[in-house]
């Protein structure tokens, strides 16, 4: 089951989200932090898209197995007075227990849907190359902008270029 969580939500689910970030984090996923994430910095950015949520600039929506989160999207609606046709999806994340069951796909689509419902007409979003989620993204119809080299540090400190990716979605 896929819904969306509100500002409450996120502190009502703060374990799963951070047991989700964390789990992200060590299996070598580039989304930002490197391993090991330490518990405080876990929390500190869920209490940052928590505010986000609740000032309206951000919509994250999680997926449930049971009571269990396994995974969740957000996606970053542009505010600027240039910008309010676009949105960024950032830090889609399925827990590893439940990778592979078409589940980051799924995701894809319902923060497309919630895109499409907020007026969003065009989608952006980017990747470390060779990822995973790069396959994700080709599969649900993100089309190559291009890609920038040594953009983001791994865990072992090299530098890695990132795809950046767009969809119209009409
Ligand atoms: C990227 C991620 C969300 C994919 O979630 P998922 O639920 O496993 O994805 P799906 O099951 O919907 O996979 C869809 C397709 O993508 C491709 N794919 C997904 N994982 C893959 C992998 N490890 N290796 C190769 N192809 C893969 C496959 O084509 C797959 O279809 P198939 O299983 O029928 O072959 C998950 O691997 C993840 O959480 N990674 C860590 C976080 C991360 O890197 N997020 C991206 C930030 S930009």
């Amino acid at each position: 089951m896929i819904r969306r969580l509100t500002a409450d939500d996120v502190m009502e689910n703060i374990n799963g989200l951070c047991a989700l970030l964390s789990d992200a984090v060590d299996s070598g996923a580039s989304i930002g932090f490197l391993p090991p994430l330490d518990p405080i910095e876990a929390l500190a950015y869920w209490d940052s898209v928590r505010l986000a949520v609740h000032d309206g600039s951000r919509i994250l929506l999680a997926a449930f197995s049971g009571a269990e989160l396994a995974g969740t999207v957000q996606l970053d609606l542009c505010m600027r007075a240039n910008g309010r046709h676009r949105a960024e999806v950032t830090k889609l994340m399925v827990h590893r227990g439940a990778r592979r069951k078409g589940l980051g796909t799924a995701l894809m689509a319902a923060v497309e849907e919630a895109a499409r419902a907020e007026g969003r007409s065009l989608l952006v979003l980017d990747t470390r190359k060779g990822d995973p989620s790069e396959a994700v993204y080709r599969g649900t119809g993100y089309q190559v902008a291009g890609e920038i080299p040594n953009y983001a540090r791994s865990a072992n400190g090299e530098l890695h270029p990132t795809v950046l990716f767009y969809k119209q979605i009409e």
